[in-house]
């Protein structure tokens, strides 16, 4: 052997140990420490090494295996059909050059039949139900030696302990993934910073971590869910194909996965792809790419499998929603509110193709409660438009110089005194003209969910302030177009448009400007409330606490914050300044409002405009959005690839728009 083959050997003996111990850490402890990115490149440099030079696989190389052994402590289960795991897809050519395969394996020019469906990011689990009896389950495990959880899969409200309907058949293996939704991770995680408990970098590894606690207590007390996809051994049953199986095991009580798509051609395939990547974020639980698998039950038999995945299904992986990365430091911003908020600055990272260099840190007790230093590996999550946020640190990975971070007791902006509340947790600067609450306080007017300035840019906003050209919202309406176009960057037909959209903002309804006002604890429909209960500006500024307590949804928070802004002077001057700006402050038209109290859940895509819009037109109308589909919900409005939310409206009988 030469040299680089030399070398090549102890890459790839270098490989395994490593990807060995992170399928330990993942698998075992439900604790990774590097992202699925890092991992799958590690997988894929030694499966390209085993590929090149054969002579350098060996037969218990990871690339061969599925997950990990089962640990001791559960009692092993032997599965009669291998639990197999899914090749994967990176890009386009890859699912095409899978397509190719299942084409000339087929052997025929016939159409062939595709499914798509969501893949679900959990743990997978087989049920066992004997003449339609609940009588067992287990993990993946290595897919062919999972571990008994029966015990624990018996708290999981989604799993029947009985089959329903007439035909059931003598023994049925089904397949499918244990998930938590995301707000049900996010919720644990919180509870478990608060006593000083486990963290889990993602919805996965808390759904598997639950799963696989040897006190069926503690995983009652988790709220996890079970969708299926898929069957094992089957007696007095059959099905021709994947489309067939889920209605029968959906008619035989069993919760199958949602969002399943035949597909004729690749325009299908992609088209369900790029949909779907759309939707992710909407969805209650996490989606981490598709499956494409072979409809028909002949044809899969045919394709057969290697030791490690099927050939009639691949998994096409969506970008990544959480990296790890470095925290360089920690910074401190301050919001409309004065509130501090801590901000971790990142070695640079990219998720789902942005490059990310900050995430939020919520505030200090939540550094200290998941104990996050300053030098620490992180995971960091980015879903969609929300702000990326700093999920977990990953101590093992800590050299020792790592600093732990102490809160300012000045505002890093106007070097005011900073206090903390009493009941909060959060640290606020005391000054009322810190200028860093002054610049978000007009970002927010301006938002468009508020008064709605097009083309007034965060950007903008700094530099008029900076220009002196405006000191607070108010001043907005008596720029001049003049002023405005010797700004950097600002030409005059910018200038122009500016002064244009400032105008038609002067009309927006009393709502709007009362949540554009920034008052603690008013948000969208607070603001509503008022402006209906109250009329016009005038008689909210002047009601007493009790006035607003009196009114159903007005607790005495909201009512002592309302009552506070306004008694400081500066707030009044500045609706002084609105109005003889030209702020219309209408009075509340109780005529327009159609859909007056009437609560609204929207899911799926919807065509004519964006969510944001969507419900900004709602609460314009007098109704309420909401998020979750309950029995007070009026109407689901259902766009493209509605979530499981039209399910759930259907079962309450809830009209659907
Ligand atoms: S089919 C033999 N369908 O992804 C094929 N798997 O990365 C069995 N998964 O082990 C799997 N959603 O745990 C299938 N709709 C879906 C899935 C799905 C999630 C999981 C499953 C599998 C893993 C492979």
């Amino acid at each position: 052997m030469g040299k680089t083959s030399d070398n090549n050997l102890q890459r790839a003996s270098e490989l395994r140990l490593k990807i060995n111990y992170h399928n330990y850490c993942y698998y075992v402890l439900d604790n990774p420490e590097i992202s699925d990115a890092e991992y799958d490149s590690l997988m894929r440099e030694l499966r390209d090494l085993e590929t090149k030079y054969p002579f350098l696989s060996t037969p218990d190389s990871p690339t061969r295996r599925v997950g990990a052994p089962p640990i001791k402590t559960f009692d092993p289960v032997s599965h009669q059909v291998p639990m197999l795991s899914l090749g994967n897809a990176f890009n386009r050519t890859e699912v095409e050059e899978w397509i190719k395969r299942v084409k000339s394996g087929a052997g025929e020019s016939k159409v062939i039949e595709f499914v798509a469906e969501p893949k679900l990011d959990g743990c997978a689990v087989e049920l066992i139900y004997q003449n339609g009896v609940f009588a067992g389950g287990s993990t993946r495990g290595d897919g062919l030696t999972g571990e008994d959880i029966t015990y624990n899969l018996m708290t999981i409200k989604d799993i029947p302990l009985r089959l329903r309907g007439e035909n059931i058949p003598s023994y049925l293996e089904v397949r499918g993934e244990v998930y938590m939704e995301i707000e049900a991770f996010l919720k644990l995680n919180r509870m478990q910073a608060e006593s000083e408990g486990k963290l889990f970098a993602n919805p996965r590894n808390a759904a598997a971590g639950s799963l696989r606690q040897l006190n069926p207590a503690i995983t009652a007390s988790r709220a996890l869910n079970l969708l299926l996809y898929d069957v094992g051994k089957v007696k007095g049953i059959s099905f021709t194909n994947h489309l067939e199986m889920l209605s029968v095991l959906s008619q035989l009580g069993l919760r199958v996965i949602e969002g399943v798509s035949l597909c004729r051609s690749l325009s299908d395939m992609f088209y369900y792809y790029n949909k779907l990547i759309a939707e992710r974020n909407n969805l209650p639980y996490e989606v981490d790419g598709i499956v494409f698998k072979v409809n028909d039950f002949d044809l899969r038999k045919r394709l057969g499998a290697t030791s490690r995945e099927p050939r009639w299904a691949i998994a096409y992986k969506f970008p990544s929603q959480e990296e790890v990365s470095k925290i360089l430091d920690i910074d401190v911003q301050v919001g409309r509110t004065g509130m501090l908020t801590p901000v971790a600055r990142l070695e640079p990272v990219k998720i789902g193709g942005v490059t990310v260099t900050s995430a939020t840190l919520h505030n200090e007790d939540m550094i200290l409660k998941k104990d996050i230093r300053i030098g620490d590996y992180v995971f960091v999550r980015r879903a969609g438009d929300v702000i990326p946020e700093v999920v977990k640190s990953i101590p093992q990975r800590r050299c020792g110089n790592e600093k732990k971070f102490q809160m300012p007791s000045h505002c890093p902006v106007c070097g005011s005194r900073v206090v903390k509340l009493r009941g909060e947790v959060a640290y606020r600067c005391s000054s009322v003209s810190c200028p860093a609450q002054v610049e978000s306080a007009i970002k927010h007017f301006s938002s468009r969910g508020a008064m709605d300035i097009e083309s007034l840019g965060p950007k903008l906003i700094t530099q008029l302030l900076k220009e002196r050209l405006i000191k607070d919202a108010g001043d907005l309406y008596f720029l001049k177009a003049e002023q405005l176009s010797g700004l950097e960057r600002m030409g005059e037909q910018s200038a122009h448009n500016l002064i244009e959209a400032i105008d038609k903002s002067r009309s927006k309804p009393l709502s709007r400007i009362i949540y554009a006002l920034g008052i603690r604890y008013v948000g969208e429909h607070i603001a509503e409330v008022l402006a209906k209960e109250f009329g016009t500006i005038d008689a909210i500024m002047s009601a007493r606490v009790e006035d607003m307590e009196s009114i159903y949804e007005i607790g005495p928070i909201v009512a002592a914050a309302v009552y506070q802004f306004f008694q400081e002077k500066k707030n009044r001057i500045l609706i002084d300044k609105l109005k003889r700006g030209g702020v219309a402050f209408s009075h509340y038209k109780q005529t327009e409002k159609k859909l007056s109290g009437k609560k609204f859940v929207f899911t799926g895509t919807l065509s004519t405009m964006n969510r944001t819009d969507a419900e900004a037109k709602l609460r314009e109308l007098g109704g309420i959005p909401s998020s979750n589909v309950g029995k007070e919900t009026h109407y689901l409005v259902a766009g493209e690839n509605p979530g499981s939310k039209l399910a759930k409206a259907k079962k309450l009988g809830i009209n659907i728009i």
